[in-house]
């Protein structure tokens, strides 16, 4: 292979499968990892099994990659559950799939990672929230998975400053995406990103020079945090 190769987590629904689509379209080979799997069909994808909340999971996604190729040009750390309800009743089986799946899910993904980088080139994505720096109500258990996610990250920086990865975190606000349809919310989608928007951002970071880094991305809609 001798095509650029980028791991997209979370490829199935919404953010993750519109990076997909677009890393496709502009000449990627993508390894894209989830429970469900999608219908997305195109000779340059591999849509790969992954639980990343399980150690043997990932595992298995990464002996999958190493079949095809032993280098990772581009990581989009996107696959994440959010659920809504107070600390007082989120249950602690809850909030263990929180982390499992938006804390511990990254460092399992980054440990796998480590033998497929490349010196300069390697670029990591992490599809953070606002949620990673803001505290908002009712979302604790997100709010602390995110938390720990940044800074699971920002001590990988320092560790593998020799790797010379480039590290962007993006912590946009709400996005229309089906995510929002299992929340039943009060929020009205007019005050949401549309995938679109968000795609405009990503597209823009990904095809930037490979000299410019951006460590830290905030970006939501005009009318502000949704809360
Ligand atoms: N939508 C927003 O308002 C918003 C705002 C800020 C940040 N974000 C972040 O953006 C990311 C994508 O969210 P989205 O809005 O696109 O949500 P989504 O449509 O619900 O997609 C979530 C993706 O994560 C995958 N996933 C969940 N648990 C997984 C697991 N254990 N192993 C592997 N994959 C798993 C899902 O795939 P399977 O279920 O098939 O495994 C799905 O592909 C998340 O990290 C989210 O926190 C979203």
């Amino acid at each position: 292979m001798d095509s650029r190769c980028a791991i997209v987590t979370g490829s199935s629904s919404g953010l993750g499968l519109e990076i997909s689509r677009s890393l496709l379209h502009s000449g990627f080979i993508v390894f894209g990892g989830s429970r469900s799997g999608t219908d997305l069909e195109h000779e340059n994808f591999y849509d790969v099994e992954l639980d990343i909340s399980l150690s043997a999971s990932v595992d298995e996604f990464y002996e999958t990659v190493r079949e095809f190729t032993s280098q990772i040009h581009l990581v989009v750390n996107n696959a994440g559950i959010c659920e809504m309800a107070s600390v007082g009743e989120t249950s602690a089986e809850v909030f263990e799939q929180h982390l499992a799946t938006n804390t511990l899910g990254p460092f399992l993904l980054f440990q796998g990672l480590e033998s497929f980088i490349v010196k300069n080139e390697t670029h990591i994505v992490s599809i953070l929230s606002t949620a990673a720096h803001y505290g908002y109500p009712n979302v604790g258990a997100y709010n602390a998975s995110k938390f720990g996610q940044l800074g699971l990250i920002e001590s990988l920086k320092k560790e593998w400053k020799e790797h010379k990865v480039r590290f962007t975190n993006l912590f946009p606000g709400a996005i229309d995406t089906p995510l929002w349809d299992k929340l039943g919310t009060k929020f009205s989608r007019d005050k949401m990103l549309r995938s679109e928007d968000f795609m405009s951002v990503f597209d823009f970071i990904v095809t930037a020079p490979a000299v410019i880094q951006f460590p830290e991305v905030t970006f939501l809609h005009r009318e502000g945090y949704l809360e």
